[in-house]
């Protein structure tokens, strides 16, 4: 948790954009795995936490702008909780910690909103990702659940993207210390990369660690020989010379910020030619991307700056022909890179995209292309300073996709098939790495994890 100020800070610049109202945040509630006792890591709402810092679940804020009031509603433990759960401090002096006075039992919220309701008092929420959140303000405010999201505020939800879109000095200091225990994990998982072990003993060595730095997975890991599934959970394959092991994973502090790293290792310690001259591609395409980003620029054109990256290197590699810039606006080179250049980070993996991704990563002047692999464009709009993000380009030979296009003769004139074949079990490869927008240029974040060929090859030679 941060200090106090910090909370207050950022409710004070909440209550300024939205001017008037009342702000209604609904935290997170245990959601059971298998049978009601049996849960899920808790989770808290990424919006409350930002503005509310508090991560324990039955609670409920309200900001009542035009009454300057700030309530957190929520239940103290009794005994019975106390026995199962162990002491907890009270609601009130954990209010204090984050510059709340009053404190109101559950139960009175929805006395309070109704009122408001009758009194016909503009009431602001966040579009509900969980669905018992939608239930929750079906009882609330009397919407069917199944509307709740189209009642969600718009203006809320702008004020609130404006605000967590910036990080603040002490937000980046939360995100590389969860990279720093990022890197532990990569430099563990490079070292076991060998033949003859399973992914899962990866997988499980890097969970072991985010747990060990205080936090979760930020995300389930993909730890895969299987890159070129693009969410491949699967960890059951036993790792064979001349693999190629993709890994995206990435951890959350304590305080709830995450990290988002993919490095692509060589099984046996040495890249074959043909996976050099792929990995190459893909190194050319985000360090480039890396140097282009600076406040202004729009992670679109620097999107389809490592698209035109990829089609110059697959015409050296014979891959595909034609001109690159032709190539590149009909979207040949999806095939082999189908999803977007990266997402904005923070307290979420994928920065509120509960949201909307279009709200986050698009605006006004900036729309969503309908192209396959360009929609799947999460961040295309201007940077500004303050931004993190993702810079996480790939390549991959999906023999489905490959077969559909080749089928229906898609792109022929910029994509030579037959050379193609040859690839067809290359597998996939991505490297990724998260990037803060600085007044001038950008910074990679947290310590240096291995990309360049020689670096990663060293690195799983001592496997
Ligand atoms: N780990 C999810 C992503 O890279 O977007
Ligand atoms: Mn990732
Ligand atoms: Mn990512």
């Amino acid at each position: 948790m941060f200090d106090k100020k910090v909370y207050q800070a950022r409710r004070e610049k909440l209550c300024k954009k939205m001017r008037s109202g009342l702000l209604l945040f609904l935290g997170n509630n245990e959601s059971p795995m298998n049978y009601p006792a049996n849960t899920y890591h808790f989770r808290q709402d990424s919006s409350f936490l930002y503005f509310f810092g508090l991560s324990f679940p039955g609670l409920a804020a309200m900001i009542d702008i035009d009454e300057d009031r700030q309530t957190i509603f929520g239940n103290d433990l009794d005994l019975d909780d106390i026995i199962w759960m162990g002491p907890q401090p009270s609601l009130k002096s954990r209010c204090a910690k984050i510059g709340i006075n009053e404190t109101q039992p559950l139960a009175k919220l929805e006395e309070i909103l109704k009122n408001a309701v009758r009194l016909g008092r503009k009431i602001h929420f966040l579009p509900p990702y969980r669905p018992e959140n939608a239930m929750q303000l079906e009882k609330l405010l009397g919407i069917q659940h199944g509307a709740v999201k189209s009642y969600a505020s718009p203006d809320l939800v702008r004020a609130v993207i404006a605000l967590r879109s910036l990080k603040s000095r002490e937000e980046i200091a939360e995100i590389e210390r969860a990279l720093s225990t990022t890197a532990a994990m990569y430099r563990e998982a490079m070292a076991m990369t060998r033949p003859g072990i399973f992914e899962r003993d990866i997988a499980g060595k890097m969970e072991g660690l985010a747990l060990a730095g205080g936090g979760q997975m930020a995300f389930p890991a993909i730890v895969t020989v299987h890159g070129e599934t693009l969410h491949n959970h699967y960890h059951g394959n036993l790792l064979k010379k001349g693999d190629l092991l993709l890994i995206d994973s990435g951890c959350e502090t304590g305080s709830g910020y995450a990290s988002d790293i993919t490095r692509t290792i060589p099984v046996g310690g040495k890249f074959s030619s043909q996976q050099k001259a792929i990995y190459e591609t893909v190194l050319d395409m985000q360090l480039t991307a890396i140097a282009m980003i600076k406040p202004g620029v729009s992670y679109r054109a620097i999107h389809l700056k490592t698209c035109d990256i990829l089609v110059r290197h697959f015409k050296e590699l014979g891959l595909m022909k034609g001109d690159v810039g032709a190539a590149v606006a009909a979207g040949a080179h999806a095939l082999f890179f189908p999803h977007g250049l990266g997402h904005m980070m923070g307290l979420d993996v994928h920065d509120m995209e509960d949201l909307g991704e279009n709200n986050v990563g698009y605006d006004e002047k900036t729309k969503r292309s309908e192209q396959f692999g360009l929609a799947s464009l999460r961040l295309a709009k201007p940077l500004s300073p303050g931004y993190v993000l993702t810079v996480e380009p790939g390549i991959y030979f999906i023999p489905a996709l490959i077969d559909q296009w080749q089928a229906g003769k898609k792109a022929a004139s910029f994509i030579d098939y037959a050379a193609v074949e040859k690839f067809r079990k290359f597998g996939g490869m991505r490297i990724e790495d998260n990037v803060l927008v600085t007044a001038r240029g950008a910074r990679v974040l947290g310590k240096a994890i291995p990309k360049k060929i020689v670096d990663l090859e060293k690195a799983a030679e001592r496997g």
